[in-house]
């Protein structure tokens, strides 16, 4: 199974709790997460775009870098792992983004590939004047589908004549093209975002859902399967879970209910308003997942919680969710638990088996590079 780590493009990570880890993004801190999950042999990193925060007391996501340009500076420090960016496709027009992926193709020698996100919390946009209006929830999916056609083009002819009810292209031109085919996340979970992913992405990201549950999303890996059987192209399935881990199950499960007990009201009741703004999509989306009260504290994320042992065992419980290739990990403390995962857990995984795992005094020297 692959592993990627999706690194902490915003303040305080996953968890809106004035009882977690409490930080703000910077390239520094990426870069260290970035080079130990490069070091323990791990696949890929991806990160977010978010324009507006939540705000409450622990102002979460309030502060975020930008995505594109984060990532050509850790293509810049790594030489092994594959990074992705995502796209804004209301803010970026698609002949831009083509040419930083290109951009990123060079700097990374072939390692970049790019997450499109159609936008799901109107203030994000709203506020530079660039939300179409509400009727774009139900038409996203279909602009979006005219953007990556526009990509394609250019990524793999270098030119695009595309005409569409969205985007008009005159003999638009890309040089250099990307060394790499370039890669396409999508993460809908609607019908028609997992349609798009069938017809187009090359990978679709799903919710993990609840507490200990590593295979609860296997009905999201169903549903892609049975799209990509309509669209007859080869589309895997990663999951997104967070972990938190320690020596024991008891001394992780103290920790997650200490970040339940912190849950910032505030922040998560402005998430509710957002979530629930989307009338047409339907009830099983990724956004209404976010905004379910049940487990608001970690947007209601699939999370593991337990020993270095269980979680390693729960993860390969993921690897064997049929249409599953990989899964995207988020942590409570970042440093500590890419670090914990390349030296406790990792090695125990049967479905890592094959992962680069360094030898004790190789693991000793990435601790001390990171300052962990
Ligand atoms: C792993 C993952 C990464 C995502 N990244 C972003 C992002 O960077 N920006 C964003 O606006 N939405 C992001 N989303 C939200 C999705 O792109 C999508 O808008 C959301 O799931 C709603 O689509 P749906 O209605 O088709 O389910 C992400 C979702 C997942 C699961």
């Amino acid at each position: 199974m692959k592993v990627g780590i999706f690194i902490p493009i915003g303040n305080n990570g996953w968890l809106i709790s004035e009882n977690a880890p409490q930080y703000k993004p910077t390239f520094e801190l990426n870069k260290q997460i970035a080079q130990c999950a490069e070091a323990y042999g791990l696949d890929f990193l991806l990160s977010m775009i978010k324009l507006r925060g939540f705000g409450g007391k622990t102002e979460f996501w309030d502060h975020n870098l930008e995505s594109f340009t984060l990532m050509a500076g850790l293509a810049a420090v790594t030489t092994k792992i594959k990074l992705f960016a995502t796209a804004p496709s209301l803010a970026l027009p698609p002949a831009i983004v083509a040419r930083m992926a290109s951009t990123i193709d060079s700097i990374s020698n072939g390692r970049f590939g790019v997450n499109l996100v159609t936008g799901w919390q109107r203030p994000e946009y709203s506020q530079m004047g660039l939300w179409p209006g509400d009727e774009f929830f139900s038409t996203r999916y279909q602009y979006l589908a005219e953007y990556i056609q526009v990509l394609r083009d250019l990524w793999e002819r270098g030119q695009s004549d595309f005409k569409g009810d969205h985007f008009t292209m005159d003999d638009c031109r890309l040089s250099p093209r990307p060394q790499a085919p370039m890669k396409v996340i999508c993460a809908g979970q609607s019908d028609a975002g997992m349609a798009f992913s069938a017809d187009h992405a090359d990978y679709n990201f799903c919710f993990g859902k609840g507490i200990n549950t590593p295979k609860a999303f296997a009905p999201a890996a169903q549903k892609l399967i049975q799209a990509t059987e309509v669209s007859g192209r080869k589309v895997s399935t990663y999951v997104l879970m967070m972990v938190i881990a320690d020596e024991t199950d008891e001394a992780a499960w103290a920790k997650w209910e200490h970040y339940k007990a912190g849950v910032d009201e505030e922040a998560v009741a402005w998430l509710g308003v957002q979530g629930g703004a989307d009338k047409t999509s339907g009830a099983d989306t990724n956004v209404r997942q976010m905004a379910d009260r049940t487990c608001a504290v970690n947007i209601n994320m699939g999370t593991l919680v337990g020993s270095y042992a269980a979680v390693a065992r729960m993860l390969d419980q993921v690897a064997e969710v049929e249409g599953t290739e990989g899964v995207l990990l988020t942590f409570d403390h970042f440093v500590e638990g890419v670090e914990a995962f390349g030296t406790r857990i990792q090695p125990l995984m049967t479905s890592r088996i094959d992962a680069h795992t360094p030898v004790p005094s190789q693991a000793r020297n990435i601790s001390a590079a990171v300052g962990a």
